[in-house]
């Protein structure tokens, strides 16, 4: 339907029943979807169906699409689904918990599903450029001690430089940090930081 908003989410928390980020990304796609009249979502979890970069994926990657075999192209099967849903969406909401200070191992695992030479970048006479276009991401952050945007956050950096280098600029994160601190004064600062950019719609 024309205008309707099309939402990718993303839900990287290994523990989806008690997940502080996911309950945050739950209250920002209702205030997204009270902001807008048609509202498309899908959901992935990343802990389901993964999938790694190894030499067979490389090489199949690095072989013109029209002279892949039929196993190499079943090796990029995955990749090209994950993509096809990023290409789909106009809006991407991504829910990830910090580990070990970095992103977890199943986020990572996406981004080199998403990241594809030829395909979601290239590099030409200036450098890389990204080849997805148009696209806003939301990502909510949570941490247990470590303060977003500090030298302990190899996180929000991180995601900012990977979705723009595959093109999209627009991406905001809502940090959720030091939950194991103060829960409530970062759920606080979160949903703030929500309400600033998806204010509720009077009914
Ligand atoms: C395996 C693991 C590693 C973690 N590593 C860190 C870390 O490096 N720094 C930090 O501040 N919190 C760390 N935490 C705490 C989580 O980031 C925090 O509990 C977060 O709120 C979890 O998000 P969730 O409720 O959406 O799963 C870690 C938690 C787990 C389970």
């Amino acid at each position: 339907m024309p205008g309707t908003k099309r939402i990718l989410r993303l839900d990287a928390s290994a523990n989806p029943a008690e997940s502080n980020s996911q309950k945050l990304g739950d209250y920002l796609i209702r205030q997204l979807k009270q902001a807008n009249s048609t509202v498309e979502t899908r959901t992935r979890n990343l802990n389901q169906e993964l999938s790694f970069v190894d030499s067979n994926w490389i090489a199949a990657n690095f072989t013109a699409r029209e002279e892949r075999n039929a196993d190499q192209s079943a090796r990029l099967e995955f990749s090209d689904q994950l993509i096809t849903e990023l290409n789909w969406a106009d809006h991407i909401v991504l829910t990830t918990p910090m580990y070990n200070f970095g992103v977890p191992a199943t986020l990572k695992a996406w981004i080199d599903m998403v990241c594809r030479a030829g395909v979601t970048f290239r590099y030409g006479a200036n450098g890389a450029e990204g080849l997805l276009k148009a696209k806003r991401v939301d990502i909510v952050v949570t941490t247990g001690g470590a303060p977003l945007h500090s030298p302990a956050d190899f996180v929000s950096g991180y995601l900012k430089h990977v979705f723009a280098f595959i093109g999209i600029d627009d991406v905001n994160i809502i940090g959720a940090d030091q939950m194991n601190v103060d829960a409530q004064a970062s759920f606080a600062r979160a949903t703030a930081q929500i309400e600033q950019h998806y204010p509720a719609v009077a009914a």
